[in-house]
């Protein structure tokens, strides 16, 4: 689990998205963490403390004259065993508490007293206006000085009826967030392509040829590369699958079309003020042919029972194209073997000229939720046991960044 052993406090403040405080809430327990819930008087008028212990099953502070700890001191107990202080939704007013130090309520009062090593998360939730005005900005800018770190907010439509910047992230967003913020930043600064998923090859505008890829293990990386710093742009096939919070995504069907928005990726960003994409890893599962007669109208049986006659043409291998830029990225492919994986793993790395291949076996990989690894490197191979294509996805992005660094 994402979060095992991780204990949150999770301080909420007055305003109406103190609802998905408990779908939060709730999210985090799925996810391992264990949650004390600090509520302020505002926001014990939006949510009860009853839901909020209900759900996290552990009873609610609110008070800081509360006497149920044993010597009485609630703002410093509460944190001295925590990992992270988590406050969502985090009003304009309590942002202005947190800014100048204010301790006249519990949770602003544990804020102030918490151990300097422990981390501060706000996920900011107000209206646009409030969100807007300087006096909040001037706070946010301090807040990020004094090493808070902010979740959003997000802009769209308010329960109040105005649009804009305000909105407090999602329940899974902010999961998400958390979860990073646990993660080690070992592609900060660093910038990845990556393609993952399918391709679909039409036959005529209503068939067409593709392949078992899930996308699951090249969204599990795209996410992994994300809680490690990188900026990802995922180039991904059709699948059904959410794109991972904070990942830029570009759809595309065809093999072709996915080779031409990853070279304009490679070639447009190297100029930009962007920098150059650092890490490149192909992990869809490409067609290697497309249909060169593909019909533009739908193709309708033959009285006479005959089939039509396709005739294919090869794609463009993006990885072998990418890595024979004259400065390629570093490159990273991936192999699906059906036998042999030892022997071909090692032929395929060096036909596709990249440092690093990633082997795996057919029938164990496509659509499952775990996997096994092996990676091929100038040094030989080493395996990745079976386990949970997102922890795999992290042990890769650590093995991808111990061979950039090292
Ligand atoms: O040759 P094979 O298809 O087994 O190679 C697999 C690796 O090459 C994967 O990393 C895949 O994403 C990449 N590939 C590609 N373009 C193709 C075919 C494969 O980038 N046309």
């Amino acid at each position: 689990m994402d979060l095992a052993d991780k204990r949150i406090v999770l301080g909420l403040t007055g305003g109406i998205a103190c609802y998905k405080a408990a779908e939060l809430t709730r999210a985090l327990i799925k996810a391992g963490a264990s949650v004390q819930v600090v509520m302020t008087t505002a926001a014990t008028h939006f949510i009860t403390a009853v839901t909020m212990q209900g759900l996290s099953g552990k009873p609610v502070f609110t008070d800081q004259w509360d006497a149920r700890i044993g010597n009485n001191m609630p703002h410093i107990d509460l944190s001295r065993d925590a990992d992270a202080i988590v406050i969502a939704p985090c009003s304009t007013d309590f942002m202005s508490k947190l800014a100048h130090g204010a301790c006249d309520d519990l949770l602003s009062t544990l804020c102030v007293a918490r151990p300097a090593t422990l981390p501060l998360l706000i996920a900011p939730a107000m209206n646009v206006e409030m969100w807007q005005n300087p006096a909040t900005q001037r706070n946010a800018k301090q807040l990020l000085e004094d090493g808070i770190r902010l979740l959003g907010p997000g802009a769209g439509e308010q329960a109040c009826g105005e649009v804009g910047m305000g909105r407090m992230l999602e329940a899974d967003q902010l999961l998400a967030e958390i979860i990073a913020w646990f993660q080690p930043k070992l592609l900060q600064g660093r910038r990845l392509l990556l393609t993952a998923g399918p391709t679909f090859e039409p036959i005529d505008p209503v068939r067409g040829i593709t392949n078992l890829s899930s996308g699951k293990m090249g969204y599990a990386l795209a996410r992994a590369a994300c809680e490690a710093g990188a900026e990802v742009t995922l180039v991904s096939g059709p699948t059904a699958l959410a794109t991972p919070y904070g990942v830029r995504r570009i759809s595309v069907q065809t093999a072709q079309q996915m080779h031409d928005i990853v070279m304009h990726q490679l070639t447009s960003q190297s100029a930009d003020s962007a920098g150059a994409i650092d890490i490149f890893v192909a992990v869809a599962a490409v067609a290697d042919w497309r249909v060169a007669n593909a019909s533009p109208q739908k193709l309708e049986k033959n009285a006479n029972g005959s089939a039509p006659a396709l005739v294919f043409e090869q794609n463009p291998d993006i990885l072998a194209t990418v890595a024979a830029l004259p400065k390629p990225p570093y490159c990273v492919g991936f192999a699906v073997e059906s036998e042999n994986l030892l022997q071909y793993g090692e032929a395929k790395r060096a036909r596709k000229k990249v440092p690093l291949l990633v082997g795996n076996i057919g029938h164990d990989t496509f659509g499952k939720d775990d996997n096994q690894l092996v990676l091929f490197d100038a040094n030989g191979h080493t395996h990745l046991p079976r386990a949970g294509k997102q922890q795999l996805a992290r042990q890769l992005i650590a093995a991808i960044a111990a061979r950039l660094t090292g």
